[in-house]
């Protein structure tokens, strides 16, 4: 294992970039056995800068081998977030002798475009592999889809919509998603636009990804749409819809705001294309608020667990669970019965519980340092919740001490808590990954105790599951 991935802070159970920036990841594809997570990159520094996009691959979701840069910014711009699709048809005509294409559909952003006061600085382009995506070939009369005079017009998503044998984008235009569709991946036709008035709108709107989903053997539709700022807990987060598709336009079923993921450290995440019906997502780890400050030294910022979504009903509406893929397991070394007072944690690994009868509990994982994290439920106010302001190194901003809370939305009475453990971050899949928590983290040493304080909560059969590293 590389010594680069084990320095202070480094995530031993995430993907993170061997060195530089990160944020957003893309054209999440599974092709051939391989899934491909290519990710918003700045191989020059550790602070966001001109984007290109990275590239791992991983045949299990769980390793990951980094390989060359995928694409480089060239003089149409930088290259922003977007998709990958299997061009199983050849629609676009880049195979050659029956070659099946992989098509990249990326925004170009302009910063010269930008800072001269233009409002058509982004525009969606393509790329295309002919060697399941080692190697990425731009297409030479980009951009495909002219700005029409929006600034914020980006992060295409793209998925075959088979019904009326047509592909379909998702697009973010600033406070909406539009719709665009295509037989070739080349002319894009609008369809519609969602969103103006319904969900969130603290900021603008980005990283859309349109997927379909079962529920009692009726197919659904998820819209998911993130948003930066007006998260919930401040800053980035990423908000859902749950309705109906008809291949032209989008309408929800009800209009709640939900969350994916209700924690400060879960952005701009889509779902890979390619894997049938099971839908896998990813996020990036870190919030814009201070991702281009935490205090690592050679790399910045991570991805979540992949998680695998489904759809649940709960009174009378439909929500999204996550929960890590199942391929977790094969990092996991022996699950032991534990007791918290005695035991002493390991690096990484999974926490599990049962809470038999729910009241207010917390649970505080601490170090040599007397640094600790906590995290609870507050049975007043249904809510979990996540403090950090004792967690470590905290002082890189000033907002991200602030108190994270997630509500909970199972009607359940008992309740199951699963926890992922790492370096630097904590993901909690509350109650089957109806409320899922994700928050970052900076401690000096590992947090080795586990203090459980319990209100008449009756905590039960907590089991630690220690995962070995994926580097
Ligand atoms: C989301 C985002 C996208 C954009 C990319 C730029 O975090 O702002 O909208 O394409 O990052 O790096």
């Amino acid at each position: 294992p590389a010594k680069v991935y084990h320095e202070g802070y480094r995530p031993q159970v995430h993907f993170s970039p061997k060195a530089k920036w990160t944020n957003d990841p893309n054209g999440l594809v599974f092709y051939k056995g391989t899934y491909h997570l290519f990710f918003q990159h700045y191989p020059d520094d550790i602070v966001w800068g001109p984007m290109h996009w990275g590239h791992a691959v991983s045949t299990d979701l769980i390793h990951w081998k980094q390989m060359p840069i995928a694409l480089y910014p060239d003089k149409l711009g930088y290259i922003f977030s977007g998709s990958v699709v299997v061009d199983e048809n050849n629609t676009s005509g880049f195979g050659k002798n029956g070659q099946t294409p992989l098509v990249a559909i990326f925004t170009h952003h302009d910063p010269e475009g930008e800072k001269s006061g233009s409002n058509t600085f982004q525009n969606e382009s393509l790329a295309y592999s002919l060697d399941a995506g080692q190697t990425w070939t731009k297409y030479a009369a980009n951009p495909v889809l002219k700005n029409p005079g929006i600034k914020d017009f980006r992060d295409p998503k793209v998925f075959w919509y088979a019904p009326q044998h047509k592909w379909v984008m998702s697009l973010a235009t600033k406070d909406r998603i539009t719709f665009y569709s295509s037989k070739n991946l080349k002319n894009w036709t609008k369809e519609s636009e969602f969103g103006k008035t319904v969900g969130a709108h603290g900021g603008v709107w980005e990283c859309p990804d349109l997927i379909s989903l079962q529920l009692n053997g009726k197919q659904y539709w998820v819209l998911l749409v993130s948003i930066n700022p007006g998260g919930e807990n401040g800053g980035s987060a990423t908000q859902y819809f749950v309705g109906e598709f008809n291949g032209h336009t989008f309408t929800p079923v009800s209009t709640n705001t939900k969350w994916i993921d209700y924690g400060p450290d879960d952005y701009a995440g889509v779902t890979w294309s390619n894997t049938g019906n099971r839908k896998i997502f990813l996020g990036w780890m870190s919030n814009w608020i201070y991702a281009n400050q935490v205090p690592t030294k050679t790399w910045r910022n991570a991805m979540t667990i992949p998680r695998e979504l489904s759809l649940k009903q709960v009174g009378s509406d439909i929500f999204l669970t996550g929960t890590p893929v199942k391929e977790l397991g094969r990092i996991a070394s022996k699950s032991l019965r534990i007791n918290p007072a005695t035991a002493k944690l390991p690096a990484q690994y999974t926490l599990k519980f049962d809470v038999t009868k729910i009241n207010d509990y917390s649970l505080e994982f601490s170090n040599d340092a007397g640094e600790k994290l906590i995290i609870g439920y507050d049975r007043q106010k249904s809510r979990y919740y996540i403090d950090r302001s004792r967690s470590g190194e905290i002082a890189f901003n000033k907002e991200f001490v602030n108190m994270a809370y997630a509500p909970r939305l199972s009607a359940s009475s008992t309740s199951t808590v699963e926890l992922v453990m790492d370096a630097s971050s904590v993901e909690l899949f509350a109650d089957g990954g109806l409320t899922i928590m994700t928050g970052i983290f900076f401690p000096s040493k590992t947090y080795t105790h586990l203090k459980v304080v319990s209100n008449q909560a009756d905590i039960k059969n907590m089991v630690l599951t220690p995962l070995s590293s994926i580097w």
